[in-house]
């Protein structure tokens, strides 16, 4: 079996609940403040983790009490934190977030995260059949320098490019599996997409993406359609009641980085992945609603 090695960032997410968003230059009540450890790279570090698949962590934390925090929660799920540094002199990663009708917006503020550099991926040793994993909540250049180190040693290397910035080439060149949402692919791509399009619209602007690597776009509550050497598949989404969407496309990333380290197929890893998320989307908060692989298997099995 393969591993999983997620460089990324790890964030306290400061969620507040509310009845609906508020508009610009308006406030609402809220209904409650909650905490919850998130952070894309740990999101999809602990997904991974919970599927049963060795992870290891590659990020940064302030020296505060946030930092502590996180650490205990990600030692708790099983994720490898021997590449987790502490950076004092700065804060860890903190989200605002607004969570109404299941739907968020987020604010990131990256402290630590920002100072994720090129000895700190240099550290872990990646072997082939490795999946090496990475956002964009990290330097872009430590993530280029990340998966050069990845290639080198003939693992798989997955971008899921969000917070979207604009990426260079030589970034995009390294990349076997791309996954992002259908925001991110419109602004990747330079396209107008809307949720109502058919996803043809959706194939035909990542097609300008595929360039032989498997291009993912995930599309909510109507699932995941992938390019994989030119063949378009389909994975239906799964009817459930959603109450917090947030951390759901890092749950797909995560657990289908796990299922290819594993040696799953790409099908079959797309369709657990879909399921995984499903179950992430009825449950509060991001890296606390990762499910396990036995909750994965009785989804899929039901
Ligand atoms: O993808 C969800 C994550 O985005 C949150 O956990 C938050 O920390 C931001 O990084």
């Amino acid at each position: 079996m393969g591993r999983v090695f997620v460089a990324g960032s790890i964030n306290m997410d400061v969620v507040a609940t509310a009845e609906r968003h508020p508009r610009i230059g308006e406030t609402v009540a809220g209904d409650s403040v909650l905490y919850f450890p998130g952070g894309k790279g740990a999101n999809q570090a602990v997904a991974s983790a919970k599927q049963g698949v060795p992870t290891t962590l590659v990020g940064r934390l302030g020296a505060d009490a946030f930092g502590q925090g996180l650490k205990t929660f990600l030692a708790a799920q099983g994720v490898d934190l021997s590449f987790v540094k502490d950076s004092p002199g700065t804060h860890s990663g903190t989200a605002i977030i607004t969570v109404a009708n299941a739907d968020n917006t987020i604010v990131v503020v990256p402290g630590a995260n920002a100072l994720v550099d090129g000895d700190d991926i240099a550290a872990p040793g990646l072997a082939k059949g490795d999946v090496a994993v990475s956002q964009f909540e990290i330097p872009l250049p430590t993530i280029t320098a990340f998966f050069k180190r990845a290639r080198a040693a003939g693992a798989t290397t997955v971008l899921n490019p969000a917070p979207m910035k604009p990426a260079n080439t030589a970034l995009l060149d390294l990349v076997d599996i791309l996954i992002l949402n259908e925001t991110e692919l419109g602004q990747l791509t330079g396209t107008e997409l809307s949720v109502t399009d058919a996803a043809g619209r959706y194939a035909d602007a990542a097609r300008t993406l595929a360039q032989g690597r498997i291009v993912c776009v995930t599309l909510g509550k109507r699932g995941v359609l992938a390019l994989v050497d030119g063949e378009q598949l389909l994975v239906p989404g799964r009817e459930v009641k959603a109450v917090d969407t947030t951390g759901a496309g890092d749950c797909f990333v995560g657990a289908l980085a796990a299922q290819l380290a594993s040696g799953s197929k790409l099908r079959d890893a797309l369709s657990y992945a879909n399921a995984a998320a499903s179950i992430c989307v009825q449950r509060m908060g991001a890296a606390p609603s990762m499910p396990t692989a036995e909750e994965v298997n009785a989804v899929l099995n039901s």
